[in-house]
């Protein structure tokens, strides 16, 4: 080999020391011969409905050529934004075309956010626990976080998101508690973000996985009430994906909002990917219009409603003496507290890979990476036989960190 040669390289830059590679290994732990991957939000592949989209696939690149494999604009094609407007729209939330960007995932949304929004040092008021994609997003700009405890009792929207250039929700089935933001609560954001001028990120990639009981409106469809019937202007940018309703390899994400956002977030577009693939914006139109997420909704809600009822009765029989948790009534994770509160969920993780299971700590939630009191497991990739002998060998990790602390 011959020597490197050359004066030392510049270093990378500061964030990257900051951060974790948690979402890299979940994403390739399914790659692990042996190991159940209870770690990332995956869906279950056989909900992917793949006779129809690869029929849809053909069709598009036949019909609309240009479209698939040239450039597009970058806020996406006309006709699906108009689709996305008509299917957000409410009588209360009155939605165009200038009201929807197209994103490559629902990623996106969160990369482009920080990119409009931040400069170094400005506040974001997150949910907390945070969904560490969206962590991972915005760390890069170096701002500061204000946990918002929104499950708390007495909690104050307006001193939350009081001096934030953003404040970040996932109403429904919280990742990574599984948790839902009560009606008041979703009342009182929208009210706070009007009164107090900050934006208001409402991310909901798992609205439609709700397993019991009725939906709550959205955030933005409350905020929109005071304006009844002109195009929405307000501060909630509500995000969505076909990730969980369909499939994650479309990478078809949106972002509805104000005009001036959508503006502002288009102008962030230019500098990231250009647009959107032309591929599958086509089919996930095409999709939309042929009604494929409402079909395979049912399959979708059945297979992972029995899964979870699976993973929860397995954690009754197997790990009541170490967690705490509730049952949740969507998404794809239960989030469960350890009843020790001197155990540290980092210290398990060791353990649960040489046991062969693998669930994310709770320290990856937290912005101050500090958090080590639970830890979220998904009960939507593994069949019910695999999550019980997930849930078994983490019973097992759990004895053997216990018999190593003495
Ligand atoms: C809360 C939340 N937001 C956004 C996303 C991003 O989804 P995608 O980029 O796959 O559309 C996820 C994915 O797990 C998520 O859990």
């Amino acid at each position: 080999m011959t020597p490197t040669s050359g004066a030392p390289r510049p270093p990378f830059a500061r964030w990257l020391g900051t951060t974790n590679d948690i979402t890299r290994t979940f994403l390739s732990a399914g790659r692990i011969p042996g190991l159940i991957n209870m770690a990332g939000g995956l869906p279950e592949a056989a909900t992917y409905p793949v006779a129809a989209l690869a029929a849809i696939a053909r069709e598009v690149v036949e019909a609309h050529p240009h479209d698939v494999l040239g450039y597009g604009p970058i806020e996406g094609l006309p006709e699906l934004r108009d689709a996305l407007a008509r299917r957000f729209a409410t009588p209360a939330l009155a939605l165009t075309r200038a009201n929807v960007l197209v994103t490559t995932g629902g990623m996106q949304g969160l990369d482009l956010i920080g990119k409009a929004l931040l400069d170094e040092g400005d506040l974001i008021a997150g949910q907390f626990p945070t969904y560490l994609g969206a962590l991972d997003a915005w760390r890069p700009r170096a701002p500061r976080f204000r946990p918002m405890p929104l499950g708390k009792a007495g909690f104050d929207a307006v001193t939350a998101l009081d001096g934030a250039k953003f404040a970040y929700t996932v109403p429904n089935f919280s990742n990574p508690t599984g948790r839902m933001v009560g009606l008041e609560t979703r009342r009182a954001l929208a009210e706070a973000a009007h009164r107090t001028g900050t934006w208001l990120v409402e991310d909901d990639p798992y609205g439609r996985l709700l397993y019991d009981g009725e939906p709550l409106p959205r955030v933005i469809e409350l905020s929109a009430q005071a304006r009844l019937g002109e195009p929405y202007d307000g501060p909630v940018v509500y995000m969505g994906t076909l990730s969980k309703e369909i499939a994650p390899g479309l990478r078809i994400g949106w972002v509805i909002a104000a005009p001036a956002m959508i503006e502002a977030l288009t102008m962030a577009k230019q500098g990231s990917d250009m647009c959107t693939s032309g591929l599958t914006q086509r089919i996930a139109l095409a999709a939309l219009e042929a009604g494929l997420i409402e079909q395979i909704q049912p399959l979708v809600l059945d297979t992972y409603r029995a899964r979870r009822d699976a993973l929860c009765a397995a954690m009754d029989a197997h790990l009541r003496d170490w967690l705490d948790w509730e049952v949740p009534v969507g998404g794809m994770f239960v989030w469960a507290t350890a009843r020790d509160r001197a155990l540290s969920t980092d210290l398990l993780l060791p353990h649960a890979m040489s046991a062969g299971v693998c669930v994310s700590p709770s320290s990856v939630f937290d912005a101050a990476g500090q958090d080590r009191s639970a830890i979220r497991i998904n009960f939507t990739l593994n069949d019910p036989q695999r999550l019980q002998e997930g849930v078994r060998r983490l019973a097992r990790a759990f004895e053997t960190m216990q018999a190593r602390r003495g």
